[in-house]
């Protein structure tokens, strides 16, 4: 791949990562599970870093958010962001925030605290990037619920995680993610525990929210379909490396590397080959209707 500085997230990017490998410790000494890879988000550009499963993703994500176990090894020719040096080399301890990056996890059950309510939460982060006095604080998170779709505020800024269904907590994930004003929102398969329909709601929220904000994404998935429609740019990670990346709508025409390919090719299409046997609403409730007047439930 050759660098072209506009491609790549532009002359100053908001995240400039160059080199960087994440190794872990192995029964057979250290294994590589990101190797010499270089990545750049621009302000306010969406990136999805798609590839198979154990390709890497995840590590290089983060690596760059700072959420890597202690024993993970992790060096950099350049880790910067917003033009300061992140220190994540030799396993930096225990994970720490980064002023203005925040992280969205697959399971928002996992990230979100079970034992405090929404509300407490989201309050607590507007509170700290804020500093407003506690009615403000719920008003503001009255507002950021309306805006990721969770109009039944009341209840919700009462409900602790698990009173709320997966695609409520995982609004409620963004809510807490963004409400915090991050310039650079890492989010790492923030859609694989919900339905088809429920993923494309999320990431089309994602979008509209971090495009609304001014705030850059980084969105890891295995999903390449669902990342080319949702995001600016692409990069493809093949056993630990950066194989391809270019313009989202064009990955395609500019893919380089045969897996990319492939990738692109085993993605089922929906052509209008078969469109006239997939059933429609209206061809469901026909036969639902045919059903009931024969008595089946
Ligand atoms: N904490 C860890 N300790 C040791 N090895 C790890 C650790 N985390 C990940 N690995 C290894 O690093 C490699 C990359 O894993 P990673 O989770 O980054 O991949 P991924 O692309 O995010 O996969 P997935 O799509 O399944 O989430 C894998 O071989 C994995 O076994
Ligand atoms: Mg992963």
């Amino acid at each position: 791949m050759t660098e072209d500085p506009k491609r790549l997230g532009g002359p100053e990017p908001l995240l400039d990562v160059r080199g960087l490998s994440v190794t872990y410790p192995s029964a057979t000494g250290e294994s590589a599970a990101v190797l010499d890879a270089t990545l750049r988000v621009a302000a306010g550009e969406q990136v999805a870093l798609v590839g198979e499963s154990g390709s890497g993703k995840t590590s290089l994500a983060m690596a760059v958010a700072g959420f890597l176990p202690a024993s993970a090894r992790v060096t950099a020719e350049t880790l910067s962001f917003a033009g300061t040096a992140l220190d994540r080399a030799g396993g930096a301890g225990v994970p720490h925030r980064t002023p203005g990056m925040a992280v969205v996890f697959q399971d928002a059950m996992t990230s979100l605290d079970p034992v405090w309510s929404v509300g407490s939460q989201l309050r607590a982060v507007i509170r700290s990037a804020t500093r407003c006095s506690r009615s403000e604080a719920t008003d503001a998170a009255r507002s950021w619920l309306v805006r990721v779709g969770l109009t039944d505020t009341r209840r919700v800024l009462r409900s602790r995680p698990y009173e709320l269904s997966g695609g409520m907590r995982q609004r409620a994930m963004l809510a807490l993610a963004l409400a915090a004003g991050p310039r650079l929102l890492i989010a790492d398969e923030p859609t694989s525990a919900l339905d088809a329909s429920l993923s494309r709601a999320v990431m089309e929220l994602l979008r509209d929210l971090a495009a609304e904000t001014g705030t850059s994404l980084l969105i890891v998935s295995h999903d390449i379909r669902l990342c080319q429609e949702f995001s600016d740019r692409m990069i493809v990670m093949y056993r630990g490396a950066i194989v391809d990346e270019g313009p989202s709508a064009q990955l395609e025409a500019t893919a380089t590397h045969d897996y990319t390919r492939g990738l692109l090719r085993c993605v089922p299409d929906l052509d209008a080959r078969h469109a006239d046997r997939l059933p429609t609403l209206d061809s469901v409730r026909t036969e639902t209707a045919a059903l009931a007047g024969r008595g089946v439930a």
